[in-house]
Formats: C-alpha cells, structure tokens, sequence
C-alpha cells in the first residue's frame, strides 16, 4: 500500500515509537503517581519525561503546562467547555474542524454564540482585518486552526494572538495539523491554548493529544473529574496542574511513544520535514496541474503559507469514486469532507467533497509519481 492519509494520522511510525510502546509495557506496566514501588517510581518518572520533552518542544512555561490528552478533540473540548460561560461570544476562522464546530454548535444551547471569520490565503492582512471586525464586546475567545485539514492553508496564528491579545482575548490555537511542521512556541507565539493530536505530525500513537497551556495559572473547568492519586480525601478536583485534567488511569504506552515521536520531529526539525514534504507536494502540483480534467484548488503550496496538504477532484466525479479507484490501485488517501464542512463551503466543494493527499516525513517522490500514474488510467 501507498499510504498518503497522513493528516488522518501518520503511517509508518518510526521504529524508535514502536519500540518505546513495546518496552512501556514490559518495563513501565505499573500506574503511575499512584504508589511508591520501584516500577511505580519508574513509570512515573517516564512520564514526567515526555511532559518535560513536550514542554520544551513547544516552549511551553513548565512540564506543568502540558496535559496529556486522548485527542486533539478532546483537548479542544476542554478549552472550550472549560472557559466559555453563558453570554460569551467567541471567534472563529472559516477554515474549521467539526472539533470546533461540533462543541460551539453544543454550546448555542447554553446562550455562546460564535462569529466567523475569513481566512484570505497568502494575505493575513485581510485574515486580521477579518478577525478584528469579528471581535466584540462579549468576545471571549477566538479559537483557530493552525492550517487547514482539507487545503493545507495556513493561518496567521502569530499575528491574530498579538491582535486579539489588545482587545483582552485569549487564543485557541487548533495545531492538529500544524505541530511537527511549524515551529511553535508558546512565549513567543502568544498562543494561549494549544491542542495538538499526537498521533499525526508528530509521529505519535493515535489515542494519544496534548493542550499546552501558556500560563500556569490559568484555571479552566474540567471536562471529566476523577481520581488523580493525589488529595484523595478531598472530594472536589484538584486545582494542581497538571493533576486536575489528567483524572484516571493514563494511556502510558501511548505517552511514550508520542514522547519518541517528538523526539523523532525534534532531531529532524519541523521546518525541514515541513520543507521536504512541500517539495514532494509541489513535483505532485506540478503533474497533476498537466493533467486533464483535474481540478486543484489552491496555488502550488508554498512554505509561508502552505503544510504539506493537497486537495483535487476530477471533473464531474464525485472524490468518493476516485479514492475508491486509487484504493483499488493500493493507494490510500482520504475523500468526501474530512470532517471540515465550513473549509469545504468556503472552496466550493460541499457538494463534492475533494480528495486529499498528505504526505508524511517517509513518503517518497515515486509514492506521488505512482498516484499520478494510476489517475491517468482513469476512464469513466
Ligand atoms: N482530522 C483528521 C483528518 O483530517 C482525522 O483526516
């Protein structure tokens, strides 16, 4: 099989993951934070290490900031369930995920409103301009997608923190598809809340996420309460970090693997992965935009505004039909809306949906020649 459904989540993982989830779970089997035995200890420790390796991955404060999630989802569930309050309005981009959308739209029935905001591709002038006429008087938070799941576009993330920052907004920042590509720093970035997958660019375990928070104080609500091996005579939930989002058992076979993933990114470099994979992308740009009856969608991806993501469709096919024929051929990529109905509005593929390639670090120049070959056997 040719695997180019990346953004869905990284296929292969680097050995060194597998073989960090093999040893977790011989010599890291015991819960950890809940006893003081030697495994116990251990694994402890082990998870303490990824959190410290992912807090200076993304420059975040302390270990302390950084709260192993199960998704990206749910860790978008947490910052926005955790700090929208009745009568709240909140901003978003036009480029989301049903993760964003899917939670504001349950909001609505608790009185938080939301208002979108254009993303201009290759202009993040009009992209802030777009976000400042958006805010209001009640705007809590404005919440975004560091690039788009469907048409790799990216959002200005940087400068819509500094914007939204003067008129006493937090930031959201949606980085399933950003981290392990683009360099992010917490202090820098002015992101306040950061959720990441870590089962996609950063080569981690699916069931595996992070929020990073950007200041250790920040108190959110929970989203679920429950035993962390601390306080227990205390009924009510911790307000410690990173203890009080981190409530049962946790998934320590995924934990280490993500924390061998991030160190896989790490000796690489986001940008030069990011780089690499524009480069295949664009030798598949390059050949699919000679080809009859291709559609594409955005300009040939370019590192300032661009992740390795690439949508098309054939003309007058459903994208369905197309990833069932390049399936049939043994190429795997993902077709219909990916889960990103507002992204697919705005480019006029509702109806449609596209077929999207993406790649990963592993993928090869003759994977994409290998797509564009069994497209030029399509017939009707
Ligand atoms: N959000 C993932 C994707 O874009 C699953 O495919």
């Amino acid at each position: 099989m040719i695997y180019l459904d990346n953004s869905a989540t990284t296929y292969p993982k680097p050995q060194g993951v597998r073989q960090a989830m093999q040893r977790a779970l011989v010599e890291h089997g015991a819960n950890p934070g809940r006893s003081g035995y030697r495994m116990c200890l251990r694994t402890t420790q082990a998870v303490y290490d990824c959190r410290s390796l992912a807090a200076e991955f993304f420059g975040a404060p302390g270990p302390e900031c950084v709260l192993f999630q199960p998704s990206c989802t749910q860790a978008l569930n947490l910052v926005l369930k955790g700090t929208l309050k009745e009568g709240d309005h909140v901003v978003v981009s036009d480029l989301e995920h049903n993760a964003v959308m899917r939670p504001l739209a349950a909001l609505a029935g608790r009185g938080i409103t939301y208002t979108v905001a254009k993303v201009t591709p290759g202009d993040s002038d009009a992209t802030l301009e777009a976000f400042r006429k958006a805010l209001g008087p009640k705007t809590k938070l404005a919440v975004c997608t560091m690039a788009s799941n469907v048409f790799g576009i990216r959002v200005p993330v940087e400068r819509i923190a500094a914007l939204v920052h003067q008129y006493g907004v937090k930031l959201c920042v949606d980085a399933a598809q950003g981290a392990g590509l683009i360099p992010i720093h917490m202090g820098e970035s002015g992101i306040d809340y950061l959720c990441c997958a870590g089962h996609k660019g950063l080569y981690g375990p699916m069931g595996t996420g992070l929020l990073v928070l950007r200041e250790p104080e920040e108190l959110l609500g929970t989203l679920v309460e429950g035993g962390t091996g601390t306080q227990s005579r205390n009924l009510q939930q911790p307000e410690e970090l990173p203890e009080r989002y981190e409530s049962g058992t946790q998934n320590v076979p995924g934990i280490l693997g993500l924390e061998a993933g991030i160190q896989f990114v790490r000796r690489r470099g986001p940008e030069r992965i990011c780089r690499e994979e524009l480069q295949k992308l664009h030798h598949l740009y390059d050949r699919l935009s000679r080809m009859r009856r291709v559609v594409l969608y955005t300009p040939s991806p370019e590192e300032r505004w661009s992740v390795p993501v690439l949508s098309f469709n054939l003309e007058g096919v459903p994208s369905e039909r197309v990833g069932e024929f390049l399936a049939k051929g043994g190429i795997a990529v993902r077709c219909g809306l990916h889960c990103a109905p507002l992204a697919h509005e705005k480019m006029g593929t509702l109806e449609t949906g596209t077929v999207r390639v993406s790649p990963s670090a592993f993928t090869r120049k003759e994977d994409l020649d290998a797509l564009v070959l069994r497209l030029s056997h399509w017939r009707e």
